[in-house]
């Protein structure tokens, strides 16, 4: 067997005297697409800014594609290949949507000394990665003319243009219609075909189930389930969980 891609170990976060994670485990394989689910405050975002470097950990151990990445910023995590994208969108709304993906993109080849690409090849990569998520025909475009939906598209395409391995959506859905919905999960689907492991965070049950091959469910900082998404859902510690 394959070493999993991100190893969480015994995690553990406080802010003062509230403990947000409690001796989080997790492992995450290559290639999968897990959902992290738990009603509000259980300690997603929480667990997500430990894993990408915004938030420190006191307790615990992140492996992520074999390198323990414990003390490392936020952008060295990048740089390994973690991506996530933010519950509320944070374009620069200065720049138009094509050049909103030029910067991560930019940054990224950068940071790799063995590539270097022409004006060209960068114009040609946000293109592609705007026809990924279906938003060609709003490159020129600023990002406060686009729609919500529009808006969550490009958050999702700026995280890629940093060619992660792990992408983690963090409620890339909320206020979205049962349609957009389904294009977004279509859209995490197509990404995940490309080879990209993705955790998505999402409270809209349709999307979880339509996207999880394993769920995880996180109550009060804690790990209470980890499994089959239909045993998951059915598993009763999970039914109190959200029923109150
Ligand atoms: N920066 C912070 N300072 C203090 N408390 C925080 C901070 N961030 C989150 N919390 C608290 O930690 C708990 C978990 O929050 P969060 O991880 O955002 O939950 P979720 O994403 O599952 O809704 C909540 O009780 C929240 O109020
Ligand atoms: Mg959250």
């Amino acid at each position: 067997m394959t070493d999993p891609l991100l190893q969480v170990e015994n995690l553990g976060k406080r802010f003062g005297g509230f403990v947000a994670l409690d001796g989080i485990n997790l492992d995450v394989a290559n290639g999968e697409r897990l959902g992290l689910i738990g009603p509000n405050g259980s300690g997603k975002s929480t667990l997500v800014n430990c894993l990408c470097g915004t938030l420190h950990n006191e307790t615990g151990a992140v492996r992520f594609n074999g390198t323990p990445v414990n003390g490392l910023l936020a952008h060295q995590r990048t740089h390994l290949g973690m991506a996530r994208s933010f519950q509320l969108p944070r374009p620069f709304h200065t720049l138009t949507v094509a050049e909103n993906l030029r910067v991560p993109l930019l940054y990224t080849v950068n940071a790799r000394p063995d590539t270097s690409l022409s004006e060209s090849e960068i114009e040609d990569r946000c293109h592609e990665f705007l026809r990924l998520v279906s938003l060609e025909h709003k490159a020129r475009k600023m990002p406060r003319d686009l729609t919500q939906v529009e808006m969550r598209k490009l958050e999702l395409a700026r995280a890629m243009a940093a060619d992660p391995k792990l992408l983690i959506a963090d409620e890339s859905m909320a206020g979205l219609s049962q349609s957009e919905v389904k294009d977004i999960v279509a859209l995490l689907i197509r990404l995940n075909e490309r080879g990209i492991t993705i955790i998505l965070i999402e409270h809209i049950m349709s999307a979880v189930m339509s996207f999880s091959q394993r769920l995880v469910v996180l109550v009060s900082g804690k790990k209470i389930a980890d499994g089959n998404p239909d045993d998951v859902i059915r598993d009763p510690e999970v039914e109190r969980a959200y029923l109150g």
